[in-house]
């Protein structure tokens, strides 16, 4: 029988929990705090966790805020009422609840990630980056000295942080300083980015906090909703539809895509055995794809998995453009010798993975 979307979700959840005994071990029993849990990343953040104390002697207890400003997903909603979930609609720049708990761990994923929407929201972006950074970290300092204080704070930075890196920056380590424009229209999400940074690195040396820092590169898979309008989706999203693939630049942008059972198994990593005040590049290094490269990929797996027909067109959309890096590539040298980070599915596997899932996910709100 031909796989399934939950197939694929078992399948990724299994792999994740199997690469995280000893981080999941370390927190088990304990308090963990996501926000922004019912993001793209949020979706195998909460339910790798969720996954792992169906057979853990001490479960970990979860709790999610989000402010749902991208909509309530449908898989968040229906895990309401499992055992050592709690769900609460709360918004990271607002003072936080005065009845919160202690958490262990904290994960602060709470920002948007999309460059359309955030361009959209863009103070609100920093304000969760930046506002809703500090008074979390706040709380880790008030609970520093106390029984159940905080063992470990993760922090979503971003590859963004770099730019557009010089040509000999790439790939890019993460000791690079970055090119970065601090008024262009995507600076309201790479400059809180980098405050947060600089935030994070400040209480670890003024009050000893156990944070880390993780910079995504360019991650996708299942969770990432059809509407979200970053490039995987979008032509997932043609091709279900059965129009032609249509690519918002010239197709030569090039980046390394990091499939999201890796990706969280990486920032798993970062948050229970990261260096404190460390910031750790999580993707793959290889193998940089163009546009064009990864437009044609998908529409071979339409052939192949729902019979598709289209074919790959350009529509340049010049605003969206402005200050979009030509390539984006880590060296994740620091996460393999420090983490035991070891991506491992290859990405034309993870874009089959993807598109099943996307033909078992078809619809996706707007917001
Ligand atoms: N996915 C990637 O490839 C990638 C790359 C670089 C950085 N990141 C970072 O990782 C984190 C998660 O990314 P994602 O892809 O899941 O993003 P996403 O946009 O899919 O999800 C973000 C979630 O945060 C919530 N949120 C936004 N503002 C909030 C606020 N003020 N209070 C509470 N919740 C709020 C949103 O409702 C959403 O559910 C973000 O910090 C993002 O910047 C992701």
């Amino acid at each position: 029988m031909a796989e399934t979307a939950a197939d694929i979700v078992n399948k990724d959840l299994d792999y994740i929990c199997g690469n995280l005994k000893q981080e999941f071990g370390t927190m088990a029993g304990k308090r963990l705090l996501i926000v922004g849990g019912a993001g793209f990343l949020g979706y195998y953040l909460v339910q790798s966790i969720l996954h792992y104390n169906k057979t853990a002697v001490k479960p970990i207890r979860l709790t999610v805020y989000d402010n749902y400003i991208r909509g309530v997903p449908a898989w968040l909603s229906s895990l309401n009422g499992t055992a050592n979930l709690e769900l609460i609609k709360f918004d990271i720049s607002m003072p936080l609840p005065a009845d919160i708990p202690d958490f262990q761990f904290i994960v602060h994923a709470g920002s948007i990630a999309s460059p359309i929407y955030y361009k959209k929201y863009p103070i609100e972006t920093m304000d969760a980056n930046v506002g809703g950074l500090r008074s979390l970290l706040e709380y880790a300092k008030a609970r520093k000295d106390k029984p159940g204080k905080v063992e470990g704070f993760l922090f979503y930075s971003s590859s963004e942080i770099y730019g557009d890196p010089t040509p000999d920056m790439i790939p890019t380590p993460e000791t690079y300083r970055g090119n970065v424009s601090c008024t262009g229209p995507r600076a309201c999400y790479d400059e809180s980015k980098r405050y947060g940074e600089t935030l994070c690195v400040n209480f670890v040396q003024q009050h000893g906090i156990p944070i880390k820092v993780a910079r995504p590169f360019n991650n996708y898979g299942p969770g990432l909703k059809i509407t979200d309008t970053r490039v995987l989706p979008d032509f997932a999203r043609d091709v279900l539809n059965g129009r032609d693939i249509v690519m918002k630049s010239d197709g030569s942008p090039k980046r390394t895509f990091c499939y999201v059972a890796d990706a969280v198994t990486g920032y798993y990593k970062v948050l229970v055995r990261g260096v404190p005040g460390e910031a750790y590049n999580v993707g793959v290094e290889t193998p940089e794809i163009s546009m064009l490269e990864l437009a044609e990929k998908v529409a071979a797996l339409g052939r192949e998995l729902v019979g598709y027909k289209g074919k790959v067109v350009k529509k340049m959309d010049a605003e969206y453009l402005i200050d979009n890096p030509e390539r984006r590539c880590p060296i994740i040298k620091k996460a393999r010798e420090q983490l035991d980070f070891n991506p491992s599915i290859l990405v034309d596997e993870g874009l089959r993975r993807s598109l099943i899932w996307y033909t078992g996910n078809r619809e996706g709100s707007e917001a």
